[in-house]
């Protein structure tokens, strides 16, 4: 049985992946590829529809993106969002012109509620613009099929040449009914039965890592978090005994977490791996000794990381791949899409640039984080793992405000563990995304016993996220930071003071570091 595809043309726009994990929602299998894939290739993919992504070029400009004018006549549907609404108007002779008035954020958009877009979507919807060109007029054969006040074309379409195009962005949450959009496209318009499941993920990735590895050998960066036990098991499963998984206790680890990782992976535990622990504090510490800026840091872990795993690799010998549980938001934040770097996070950009291995695989490299954990129950993860709340690979030591040293570890550790505990006993570890305690390095003065105390604060993060990529600060109970707090100070040595983080992503990031 042929899959069905939906192909995302990707022309620059940052929500690229979005739309395509919303189509992967709507139970379609969906990939992402550059906007001047050849003609020959786009067909061999068979897609049963394209969307056009946005972008921040203006379809005028010289040397900006345009696509093939023959994906026009290939009788595949096509969605254009935003740069692709107007990349359609401009190649099919309506006119793209800039706005006289720019539209950005939540913008209420009058629908034609009879288009097969907009089907079941209210008349007025809530929709998000982010533009500053504009299509003033649609192509001779396109009908408009929704509008603004001061965009006159936010959707249009040519239902007989199966043509669609929205000026907003359907694939963000701030479009209350984008989801039904996208919906409407891929199902209605395009026909698609809508019966891709995760397993079919899971079974085409070890497939593909199967025919890649041959008989090689393969090293796993094994942390115990979600990402990299759902990469570990996905090629376990693939490649067997051929895969070693290499488990860094770098120090920085949550208390006791070494031990819980290895009594799940290692030889007691419930798979069959060749499991390796490396117990590399002391290496770990000196490197960090005396740097205190957070991209620093994050390299020298991320190099030293490596540099283990290299050395591991040529314990075993002639190991060939190298694999790590990098995720889409990971790849994103690190700056190796187009955006911004946020943070260089271990498993991508803070690769040194020499590594010693042929090749690299991350097979989940395309999921958001709760696709993850799909593909993590489909493998037949335990649920207690696949929900663990997730733990950044260079664990605290961006967890430490400035310099990390041996010290300071054992507070954060012992300050998390107690607000772990605390959150787990008040039962609503559920409804958080990310919570854990921090160590700020901010000291000062307290009494304790008639003592005169200069110690440090510790800050407690904890956060509601759907896909980590935007936080909201959690409203906790204030009994429960009460007895946080005492405990803390009480239980810590080095800790007189707990403060509360309450933050969102953006302006702040989840980790402090
Ligand atoms: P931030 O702090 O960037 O974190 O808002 C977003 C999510 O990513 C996790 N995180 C990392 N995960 N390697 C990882 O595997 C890293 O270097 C890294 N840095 C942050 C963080 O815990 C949160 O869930």
């Amino acid at each position: 049985m042929e899959r069905e595809m939906i192909v995302v043309l990707d022309f620059g726009g940052q929500y690229n992946q979005l739309i395509a994990r919303r189509v992967r929602e709507c139970s379609v299998y969906c990939e992402v590829h550059p906007y001047n894939i050849s003609m020959d290739e786009l067909k061999k993919m068979n897609p049963k529809g394209i969307i056009f992504t946005g972008g921040p070029n203006s379809v005028y400009g010289e040397g900006s993106p345009l696509c093939d004018p023959e994906i026009f006549d290939m009788g595949v549907p096509i969605l254009g969002i935003c740069y692709g609404s107007q990349l359609m108007a401009h190649m099919l002779g309506g006119k793209v012109a800039t706005a006289p008035v720019s539209e950005y954020g939540k913008t209420e958009v009058d629908v034609d509620t009879t288009a097969a877009l907009f089907e079941g979507v209210s008349g007025k919807t809530i929709c998000w613009m982010s533009h500053t060109d504009y299509i003033e007029k649609a192509p001779a054969d396109f009908k408009v099929t929704a509008h603004t006040p001061v965009c006159p074309v936010a959707a249009m379409e040519n239902p007989v040449r199966r043509l669609y195009a929205v000026q907003f962005h359907p694939e963000v949450m701030h479009t209350r009914q984008g989801k039904q959009m996208l919906q409407n496209f891929v199902i209605q318009v395009c026909g698609c039965k809508g019966d891709w499941r995760m397993d079919s993920f899971v079974e085409t990735q070890i497939k593909a890592i199967r025919e890649k590895v041959g008989d090689g050998k393969v090293l796993c960066a094994l942390s115990g978090g979600v990402d990299s036990s759902v990469a570990a098991v996905l090629l376990a499963k693939a490649v067997g005994k051929q895969l070693t998984c290499v488990f860094v206790d770098h120090g920085l680890l949550r208390k006791s977490e070494g031990d819980e990782v290895e009594a799940v992976f290692g030889p007691e535990g419930e798979y069959d791996l060749n499991f390796i622990r490396v117990n590399a504090q002391e290496r770990f510490y000196a490197r960090l000794a005396g740097v205190t800026e957070p991209e620093q840091k994050r390299k020298i872990i991320g190099e030293e990381f490596i540099r283990v795993f290299e050395e591991e690799a040529k314990k075993i010998g002639a190991v060939d791949f190298f694999v790590q549980g990098t995720i889409y938001p990971d790849v994103i934040e690190s700056g190796l899409g187009k955006s911004a770097v946020i943070k260089s996070h271990h498993n991508v950009g803070g690769l040194p640039d020499y590594v010693d291995f042929k090749e690299i695989i991350e097979p989940l490299r395309l999921l958001f984080k709760d696709e993850v954990r799909k593909a993590g129950l489909e493998l037949g993860i335990p649920e207690y793992l696949v929900y663990r709340q997730p733990f950044p690979g260079p664990g605290l030591g961006v967890r430490i405000i400035g310099e990390v040293t041996a010290d300071k570890v054992k507070m954060v550790q012992e300050a998390d563990f107690i607000f772990r505990e605390e959150i787990l006993k008040s039962g609503i570890d559920k409804d958080l995304g990310q919570y854990f305690a921090a160590l700020t390095n901010m000291r000062s003065v307290g009494c304790m016993g008639d003592e005169r105390t200069y110690d440090y604060a510790v800050a407690l993060r904890a956060v509601t996220t759907s896909d980590f990529m935007t936080a909201e600060a959690a409203e906790l109970p204030w009994d429960l930071i009460g007895r946080v707090s005492s405990r803390i100070v009480n239980e810590v040595k080095g800790v007189n003071r707990v403060l509360v983080d309450v933050t969102g992503k953006p302006p702040a990031t989840i980790e402090l570091e």
